[in-house]
């Protein structure tokens, strides 16, 4: 619909209309009366429209329909209004109600609510993307959140940050685990037990899931403070998605490919990302153009095209060795891909069309080369252990073992092949489309739990951009999984040891900012202390911004 300005006057009588349908309706009864239990969201900004969101919450089970007035404003209590009108949602869709209002302006902010009869949702606010020249946008990045796992203190600094244009969340939105599955330990003591209790695997389990998320008041707060823009990773399905399964399906939950369309379904229902022209709901990556300043490219790296991921356990022979061989050859197949041919391609002539002066991937898995030494990336030897050898090598190397020896001179191998370090050829083809593009490239990730930043380079070792990589806003890091090694050692050797790395933080939860201008992009790392207790503090020490200028310099990430 177009949007005019209308007076106070019009504002009221639009109100009237609203209410007056409901009566006509026959829904003015105790019956149908509903609250806003999970408050209100906006995504998917363009310049000219966004998406809003609500669901109600009936007082008594009422299978028919309701409906809703919904309301943009240019103020904070929603009174001059902007455009209005009639929506309607039953049970078919969870009672969610997802609204694309169009003949918005450019860059700028607007209010909006939901009326049930006399009862109205919280206010929220949301921003169109702007057009021309912009002089600086800034996204706060974030990714898994997992309800058992801690507090959402991170979505609760988000919501209390002014200076944020959009919030990019990269997926791992809700966990499929059941209640005493993954990260769960410390549930019950923080009242945070999943529901429902077991893994998730109908339409049902998923709606039952993101009510649980999204009766989080930290969360509703970020969503209701800011326009998100979002893609899935794998556990918004299960575990370790990729095309045809994943590691966390088996034959005895039925067939996947149903499983995934109950799992989209509620997504698509519950999360603000818009409706995809095409109806596919597969075809989630897009674009946003944010004036000439930058073009954001959301993909899908789980569903529609990456191939299964390769095992390191498969490419044991029957004496027990490792045949490096086979898995070089099946991990430098040129067939292999990530993304898909289809999607890769769209992508490719995007980056090709654009004028902008930043190229982002919103994507979920880390990008940069991580190889560690085998021995510790199949955790033969603690990653300590393995340094302490290499000071040995360099200070009194006669006295090495063998052994010892055999351990050092191990080659350095991809140590997550569920990340792009699996899908080897299509990085390389993606990295040398902006490289001969001469784009400026900034790739932002998800995923791992942990904060980074990487260099990107192709195989000959050419910097061709950088990557900003998110932690998580409760899922644990790996911290957990080398609970013995102490975390700052680890990131500062980690750093060390992986040549384009830049900078890592191996052990706090926290969300990225990724702040952009014509001269810079700036990546401003910010932490919380802990999400175990409802008290907690952002962790000053920690804090780090890092620096990337576009053209010769945009190769080199500089501590700002
Ligand atoms: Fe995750």
């Amino acid at each position: 619909m177009q949007m005019t300005p209308i007076t106070r006057r019009r504002f009221i009588k639009t109100v009237a209309i609203g209410t007056t349908a409901l009566a006509s309706a026959g829904l003015l009864t105790g019956c149908s009366r509903a609250r806003f239990n999970h408050g209100v969201a906006s995504g998917d900004p363009l310049s000219d429209r966004v998406v809003i969101w609500t669901r109600i919450t009936p007082y008594q089970a009422f299978n028919g329909q309701h409906k809703i007035l919904w309301l943009v404003a240019t103020d904070a209590q929603c009174q001059q209004v902007v455009g209005s009108g009639m929506a309607t949602t039953d049970a078919s869709r969870d009672y969610t109600i997802k609204l694309d209002v169009t003949g918005l302006h450019p860059g700028q902010t607007y209010y909006y609510c939901f009326y049930s009869q006399n009862h109205r949702s919280p206010v929220g606010r949301m921003r169109t993307l702007p057009v021309g020249p912009v002089s600086e946008f800034n996204m706060a990045v974030v990714s898994c959140s997992n309800y058992p796992a801690g507090y959402f203190h991170v979505y609760g600094e988000i919501a209390a940050r002014d200076d944020l244009h959009a919030v990019l969340h990269l997926g791992d939105y809700i966990y499929e685990y059941g209640a005493d599955g993954y990260a769960s330990e410390d549930a019950t003591a923080l009242d945070r037990v999943s529901q429902p209790a077991t893994e998730l695997l109908t339409l049902s389990d998923y709606r039952t899931r993101y009510a649980q998320y999204r009766s989080d008041p930290q969360l509703q707060a970020a969503h209701g403070r800011h326009s998100f823009i979002c893609v899935w990773d794998d556990h918004e399905v299960t575990n370790d998605t990729w095309r045809e399964g994943a590691e966390n399906h088996n034959p005895g939950e039925g067939d996947f490919f149903a499983r995934r369309a109950q799992a989209l379904q509620a997504y698509y229902e519950w999360i603000p990302v818009r409706e995809p022209e095409d109806g596919d709901r597969l075809s989630i990556y897009r674009q946003f153009s944010i004036g000439e300043l930058l073009d954001l490219y959301m993909l899908d790296t789980r569903l529609i095209g990456r191939d299964q991921q390769l095992n390191y356990a498969n490419y044991f022979t029957s004496s027990g060795g490792f045949d490096a061989a086979a898995f070089q050859a099946d991990l430098t197949n040129p067939e292999r891909t990530l993304l898909g041919l289809e999607q890769r391609q769209w992508l490719q002539q995007r980056m090709a069309q654009s004028q902008a002066t930043w190229q982002v991937l919103g994507q979920q898995v880390l990008m940069g080369r991580m190889n560690l030494p085998a021995p510790v990336a199949t955790q033969q030897i603690s990653f300590s252990d393995y340094q302490q050898l290499a000071y040995l090598a360099q200070t009194n190397p006669g006295a090495l073992s063998p052994e010892q020896l055999a351990i050092l001179q191990a080659p350095f191998i991809p140590y997550n092949l569920d990340a792009w370090d699996g899908y080897f050829v299509e990085r390389e083809i993606v990295l040398e489309t902006a490289l001969s593009l001469d784009k400026n490239l900034v790739v932002l990730a998800g995923d791992t739990h942990n904060a980074w930043a990487n260099n990107l380079q192709t195989v000959q070792g050419v910097d061709v951009g950088v990557e900003l990589a998110t932690s998580s806003v409760s899922s644990p890091g790996l911290e957990a999984f080398f609970p013995a090694e102490d975390p700052d050692a680890l990131s500062a050797g980690v750093t060390q040891i992986i040549e384009p790395l830049h900078y890592a933080n191996l052990q706090h939860r926290g969300y990225l900012v990724a702040r952009f201008s014509a001269t810079e992009c700036r990546g401003e790392y910010r932490f919380v202390n802990t999400v175990k207790s409802e008290t907690y503090q952002l962790l000053e020490d920690y804090a780090k911004d890092i620096k990337v200028l576009p053209g010769a310099g945009n190769r080199i990430i500089l501590d700002a």
